[in-house]
């Protein structure tokens, strides 16, 4: 039985920095960020999104052309909760109207969580072939002002149905994992922002890396030079070359741009969006790699802080470019307003309702879903007409 992705969809802000904007305000070689970084723009987030807002955008034109009455879970992956207890996916799945026969749980590992709620979602699949997955990740990430960490900020989500009729991808059951407690990103549920010990961050990545290919290899994974393209978690897009040149040492072959170039694209110009993010590069790859992946094998590698990491590996399905949704992914990347400087630390100072008292948010954006304001301590979402 084949089990995999048969569905996938992204949405991102409609606003968005530019970094040569940020570069000028700060005096810095614009040339770090886009060559450095290697991140053009940010995503920014309305007043009126949140992660359940740009879940339920991402979801939408899933559910709008599937058997939707099969879903009968929603594993939410973020790590920007808007809740101490009830899942983000409750709110989803009451927006996109789906049956009440569906349960709904939250992840959190990171930027990994997306990764487990795929695993757990085939394993699920596995034994109820008759049923669906809508796996959501969804996050906005968020750095201090004035730290290095401000460039790789970034927002949107990813909405994936996992199925026993893969049309996007199938996904291999062999795996690779590498979990180890350290402190490299972590945000206390008093902040807003995380603690981050960037380049120690960095460095773990590619440790975790070589262990999870180390056990993947264990564990009857495909060869290296099986794979056509590789996707990995982007914080921001350099880190790709960086983790790609990483495994093709460890595999004795000089680096090869071209197979990490196309799922760097999308990334590029939206930035991290922490659980989403190798999700992003997925859709990424399918849709801007030029030549048919058919029956082509990618490796993905996901990374969460704190650390979770795995390597595990998918092959495409013959007729995908069929099911994917480019007009509408390069319509929401081209279609976006570009913020000024003050305009981006308006929506970053944007105060967050710690009292519970009554607030009511304009609407100042497209879009189907939106926070419309907070009610005796209850988040208000509406579906705008
Ligand atoms: N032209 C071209 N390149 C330039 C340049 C210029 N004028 N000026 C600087 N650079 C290069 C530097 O040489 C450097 O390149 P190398 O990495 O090859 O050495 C690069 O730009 C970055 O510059 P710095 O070394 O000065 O680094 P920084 O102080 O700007 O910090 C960062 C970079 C650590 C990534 C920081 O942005 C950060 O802390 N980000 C958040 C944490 C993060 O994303 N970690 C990634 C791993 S953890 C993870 O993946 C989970 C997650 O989602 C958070």
């Amino acid at each position: 039985m084949m089990i995999g992705i048969e569905k996938i969809s992204f949405y991102i802000p409609e606003q968005y920095l530019d970094l040569a904007v940020l570069a000028d305000r700060k005096n810095i070689d614009r040339a770090k960020f886009s060559k450095g970084i290697g991140q053009e723009k940010i995503a920014i987030p309305a007043h009126d999104e949140d992660i359940v807002t740009m879940a339920a955008e991402a979801a939408h034109p899933i559910i709008e052309s599937c058997d939707y009455e099969s879903i009968d879970t929603i594993l939410f992956a973020t790590e920007t909760a808007i809740d101490q207890s009830k899942s983000a996916g409750i709110y989803v799945h009451r927006l996109l109207g789906l049956p009440s026969q569906c349960r709904n749980v939250e992840l959190k590992q990171a930027c990994y969580g997306a990764t487990a709620a795929l695993q757990m979602a085939c394993g699920y699949v596995a034994r109820k072939p008759n049923k669906k997955v809508l796996i959501i990740a969804s996050d906005i990430s968020r750095y201090d002002i004035d730290t290095p960490g401000e460039a790789t900020q970034g927002a949107g989500a990813v909405a994936m149905l996992i199925s026993t009729n893969p049309k996007i991808m199938e996904i291999n059951s062999a795996s690779g994992c590498y979990s180890e407690d350290i402190m490299d990103f972590w945000r206390p549920n008093y902040r807003k922002t995380p603690f981050v010990d960037g380049k120690y961050s960095a460095l773990r990545y590619l440790h975790s890396l070589a262990h999870a290919w180390k056990d993947y290899q264990n564990n009857g994974g495909r060869d290296f030079f099986d794979f056509t393209q590789f996707c990995y978690h982007l914080p921001f897009t350099r880190m790709a070359e960086k983790a790609h040149k990483h495994l093709c040492s460890l595999n004795q072959t000089p680096l090869n741009m071209d197979q990490i170039l196309p799922g760097m694209m999308y990334n590029r110009q939206i930035g991290n969006c922490y659980n989403a993010s190798l999700y992003l590069s997925l859709i990424s790859t399918l849709e801007n790699y030029e030549g048919d992946l058919s029956d082509k094998a990618i490796g993905m590698f996901s990374y969460g802080s704190g650390a979770v990491a795995e390597f595990f590996a998918g092959v495409v399905q013959k007729g995908y470019k069929n099911h994917l949704y480019i007009k509408r992914h390069q319509g929401l990347i081209k279609n976006r307003k570009s913020l000024g400087y003050d305009e981006y630390l308006a929506c970053w100072n944007t105060p967050e309702i710690q009292d519970g008292s009554e607030y009511v948010i304009e609407k100042n954006r497209n879009g189907k879903y939106r926070l419309s304001g907070l009610k005796d301590h209850k988040r208000q979402y509406e579906s705008v007409a």
